[in-house]
């Protein structure tokens, strides 16, 4: 080969990777509102901590709102858009309709934000530090968010319907739907372990306690004194929106503890469950790992949220920075900026509480 040649196919190596690495961490950067809004952080968390006075539950349900913008159409705050003229709202999907919550806890969020830094900071960078400060104010890794994504303009319920896993899905189904993400099998393993702390509503387990697959029995991968515990708080036509623990031994901490369940078979969900009973599956020695090694796990658990914080993120001058996180801003204008949520009072409403 010449030497022309290979300077050539050398060139063409490096752009490529640069392309790629470009593509992969688009342009956020941790630093991104050093200069323009210094105390983004600190304020988050500072309404985080306050908010958990009276809600040892919201740094799991702040964790779950980046995970839902996420996998809709990239971490866009999407999810957190109101029903307008032009809007049909993510948040009354399916999966998230009575079962997401936190939006007034966001908006309090931005609202502080509004105040020290205005029109500085997305809606959709608020989701990604409030998840990362829940989880360090649970007792788990800190880590350098990155930071620059641009709020959308458009919601999509439709996508909301398609792409958000269930909890009765399949492993390999999980899989598939983490993979579209560009997330791999460890990226699900770790990523589910965000199960370590909130809660979940009876209607999403119950058919393990009484009528698993239509076999009218329990789920045999359902640990029998769990199975008691589980059908003492979600009783046969109970009430559905009764909350259980995600995991049973810490429930408000963040740790490894969720791995070292499943081990025992006290996962809650089906699918937390799947990733250690599932035969044969690559997911089981990542779970032992994980529970073996908390370190291990934090350290994965950090990686994958990079990963998924990244998904279809807006840059530069893409989108906008919404002045109120339920509003797109061309619906903002004239009204009074009331930072309000269209479902915020379901926030307070259910937690019919158990165990
Ligand atoms: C692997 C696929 C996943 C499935 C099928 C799934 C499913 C669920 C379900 C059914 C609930 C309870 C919802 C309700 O009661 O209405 C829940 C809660 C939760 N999920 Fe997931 N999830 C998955 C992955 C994740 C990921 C990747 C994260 C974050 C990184 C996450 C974080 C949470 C948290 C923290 C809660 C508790 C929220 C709260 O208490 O408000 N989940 N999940």
């Amino acid at each position: 080969m010449s030497s022309s040649h290979c300077i050539a196919i050398a060139l063409f190596c490096i752009a490529f990777l640069l392309g790629g690495i470009s593509a992969s961490h688009a342009q956020l950067s941790s630093t991104f509102y050093d200069a323009t809004c210094p105390n983004v952080t600190n304020i988050t968390r500072a309404v985080i901590e306050n908010a958990l006075l009276s809600d040892p539950r919201i740094g799991a349900s702040l964790i779950r709102l980046h995970f839902h913008d996420c996998f809709v159409d990239g971490c866009d705050g999407s999810i957190l858009l109101n029903n307008s003229d032009t809007i049909e709202s993510e948040k009354e999907a399916a999966l998230n309709n009575n079962s997401v919550r936190g939006f007034g806890v966001v908006d309090d969020i931005k609202t502080a934000l509004e105040s020290a830094c205005p029109g500085i900071v997305s809606c959709a960078d608020i989701l990604a530090i409030a998840a990362e400060e829940s989880v360090s104010l649970a007792e788990g890794p800190s880590w350098a968010v990155l930071l620059g994504r641009r709020d959308g303009t458009t919601a999509n319920r439709t996508g909301a319907d398609i792409t958000l896993p269930s909890a009765v899905d399949t492993l390999d189904t999980l899989k598939e739907v983490f993979l579209a993400m560009g997330l791999n099998t460890t990226d699900l393993v770790s990523l589910s372990g965000a199960h370590t702390f909130g809660r979940a509503r009876c209607v999403t387990f119950s058919d393990r306690l009484y009528d698993f697959n239509s076999t009218g029995n329990p789920d045999p991968t359902l640990n029998s004194t769990y199975l008691e515990t589980l059908q003492g708080i979600c009783p046969q036509d109970g009430n559905e929106n009764v909350l259980a623990n995600l995991d049973l031994t810490t429930p408000d901490t963040f740790d490894n503890n969720y791995f070292s369940n499943l081990q025992l078979e006290n996962g809650l969900l089906q699918t937390d469950q799947e990733l250690f009973s599932t035969t044969g599956a690559d997911t089981i020695d990542i779970v032992n790992n994980f529970s073996s090694d908390q370190d291990a796990f934090f350290d994965s658990f950090v990686e994958s949220m990079l990963k998924m914080g990244n998904i279809g993120v807006l840059t530069g001058s893409e989108g906008e920075v919404r002045l109120n996180c339920a509003l797109v801003n061309a619906d903002s204008s004239g009204s009074e900026s009331f930072l309000h949520s269209s479902i915020e009072t379901r926030d307070n409403a259910e937690d019919k509480y158990a165990i």
